[in-house]
């Protein structure tokens, strides 16, 4: 069966986009899912002095192994201040210190959800723009506004949502 690495864009201990990515996976169809958490793969802030005085630590590679070892990536990506939070954006300069094609072309299902309107459609744009460039395989994307009032573990409330949502799922099961 094909692994699939599930995993938020933030370090909130009840992320939203946790609970989104879980739940997105959790439609795919005869996959295994690799659930992480980017509070258990900690890293000190990127800087090249310290790159170079110390390297590259060793989450980053193992970090960089989950992925590889991968078939399949859902990613929901967290907002902050229109772009990506710190942790996640550190752990991409850390890991394309050692790989800049990171993503390793594995098809991706890229969400993004906050408690606003937009549903991260900024940061968003801003990962479908760059990741093409590191090696990213965006096969499917939706962006999930109003998180707390749209959400419910049994499906989306708004239909029009919804359907989009199961678009995407049926469009990235497609492409595994
Ligand atoms: C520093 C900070 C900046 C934020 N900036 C944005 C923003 O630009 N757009 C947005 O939709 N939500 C923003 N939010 C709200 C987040 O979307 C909200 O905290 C959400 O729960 C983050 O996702 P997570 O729960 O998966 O970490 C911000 C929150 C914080 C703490």
């Amino acid at each position: 069966m094909k692994k699939i690495l599930v995993f938020a864009g933030s370090n909130s201990l009840n992320s939203i986009n946790k609970k989104f990515a879980v739940f997105a996976a959790g439609k795919l169809n005869d996959v295994t899912l690799e659930i992480v958490d980017l509070n258990n793969f900690q890293l000190p802030t990127f800087g090249i002095d310290l790159e170079l005085s110390q390297g590259i630590p060793d989450n980053a590679m193992l970090f960089l192994e989950k992925i590889k070892s991968s078939q399949g990536i859902v990613l929901s990506l967290a907002e902050h201040n229109g772009s990506y939070t710190s942790v996640f954006k550190n752990l991409m300069d850390w890991m394309s210190r050692i790989d800049g094609k990171l993503w390793s072309n594995i098809p991706m299902l890229l969400l993004a959800t906050s408690p606003g309107g937009r549903g991260g459609s900024s940061v968003m744009s801003a990962a479908k723009e760059r990741f093409q460039y590191m090696g990213g395989n965006v096969v499917a994307d939706f962006s999930f506004p109003f998180f707390e009032e749209n959400f419910s573990k049994l499906g989306l409330k708004d239909d029009v949502l919804s359907s989009q949502f199961q678009e995407a799922i049926n469009t990235f099961n497609s492409k595994l």
